[in-house]
């Protein structure tokens, strides 16, 4: 099919729950991919943040195919290798107790507010069901993540949400101070808010806040679906804040490009969800904690400091732009603030038409470029982007 085709099947077929580019994808290589008009993009945008590796990396694509061949899918009512596999690294790497597998960011926060629930009420009484979230949070898509999410924009159409949740503005201690009661069971944040702008929270906040729960006996519940498995240049955000949540939410990354997702328990919380609380049939499954598996063993500690460099290197070379107010985010999840009365989207649409895929959140330009870009590929895709933001 070619591309018109493909627009008019898709605008005829499939729910227009997304505003899409103008680009039909047919393949890719590392950091870059091709139209099916042949046209080559580089892309900083990772899948939004998914294909951590790039495309079809070597390594990944053997891991995933040879388990492929070897078993699809069992189930969660049968023990299989390659989930153990995932849940020892992601342990190992964190110091956490144990895992729970999903497939996506929303399963992944669906699961820890559960957890949260479930702790709370089981511990403190029927009413210690009260979650803090943060103003202009985003959390996922299904009701109880949507409920979560702080944004009014996503609080419509589809009453009733849940009760039990309170939103605090970010980095904003006296307001959070004032909203925890003996009602609250947890507390929950990205480090960096993603969608709501690549916001990087206040360290002191987010310190102060984990001290509250620790003295409080409330769960702090990190949601790194976007910051997380490399993405700001720690294994989680978390990391540089110097604190150890409760719950960890993570998904995107991990599979490389292949859907699997999944809070972490720490010791306070990974006993609390027993058979029959929580589950997904597909949650773990073999392929994609194949996958998994293979992308954690990438991301080490050298690894991680390339992503810390490459993303400073990016940072400099757009302060460089003298449209480019200033940049926000850690490692290679960037938020670009341009001169007030231009609009990131058109940006984006700009340098899209010259061969660079990026993304906007809120009023920036973000940047999710896959962790391992080289330098080259970097350097190419700046060149068009600057252009684009200078016009
Ligand atoms: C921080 C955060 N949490 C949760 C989600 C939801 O993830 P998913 O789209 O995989 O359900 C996202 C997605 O962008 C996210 O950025």
């Amino acid at each position: 099919m070619d591309k018109i085709q493909i627009q008019n099947l898709d605008k005829e077929k499939i729910v227009g729950t997304y505003g899409r580019y103008d680009l039909a994808i047919d393949h890719g290589k590392g950091s870059r991919c091709v139209s099916v008009d042949g046209k080559e993009y580089i892309d900083f945008t990772s899948g939004i943040g998914v294909n951590c590796l790039g495309y079809c990396n070597d390594g990944w694509v053997k891991a995933v195919t040879e388990q492929l061949m070897k078993l699809q899918h069992c189930s969660n009512l049968f023990y299989s290798e390659p989930q153990v596999k995932v849940a020892d690294a992601l342990t190992k790497r964190t110091g956490m107790s144990k895992v729970f597998f999903g497939n996506s960011g929303a399963e992944a926060n669906e699961a820890s507010i559960k957890t949260a629930r479930k702790y709370g009420t089981t511990t403190k009484g029927e009413n210690c069901n009260k979650i803090i979230s943060l103003v202009n949070s985003f959390h996922g898509r299904t009701i109880a993540t949507i409920t979560a999410t702080g944004q009014d924009k996503y609080h419509k159409y589809f009453t009733p949400f849940l009760d039990g949740f309170k939103y605090c503005p970010a980095n904003d201690l006296e307001t959070l101070e004032s909203l925890v009661d003996d009602d609250v069971c947890a507390i929950m944040m990205e480090m960096v808010q993603g969608e709501g702008g690549v916001l990087n929270l206040d360290a002191d906040f987010v310190k102060a806040v984990a001290d509250i729960c620790a003295e409080n006996d409330i769960l702090f519940i990190a949601d790194e679906v976007q910051t997380g498995i490399g993405r700001t240049g720690k294994f989680f955000a978390y990391e540089a804040f110097g604190i150890q949540p409760d719950i960890v939410s993570f998904a995107k990354g991990i599979g490389g490009g292949l859907p699997i997702g999944g809070a972490l328990f720490g010791p306070k919380t990974c006993n609390v969800l027993q058979p029959g609380d929580h589950g997904t049939t597909y949650g773990g499954n073999p392929v994609a904690a194949a996958g998994a598996a293979y992308v954690l063993s990438v991301l080490d500690d050298e690894f991680l400091a390339e992503v810390t460099k490459k993303g400073e290197y990016i940072k400099a070379k757009l302060m460089e732009c003298p449209k480019v107010k200033s940049v926000s985010g850690m490692g290679l999840m960037m938020g670009i603030e341009i001169e007030e009365g231009m609009v990131a989207g058109d940006v984006v649409k700009a340098a899209l038409e010259n061969g660079l895929m990026s993304l906007t959140a809120k009023d920036k330009i973000r940047l999710l470029p896959p962790l391992n870009i080289s330098y080259e590929d970097i350097d190419a895709g700046l060149e068009i982007l600057i252009k684009a933001i200078e016009g």
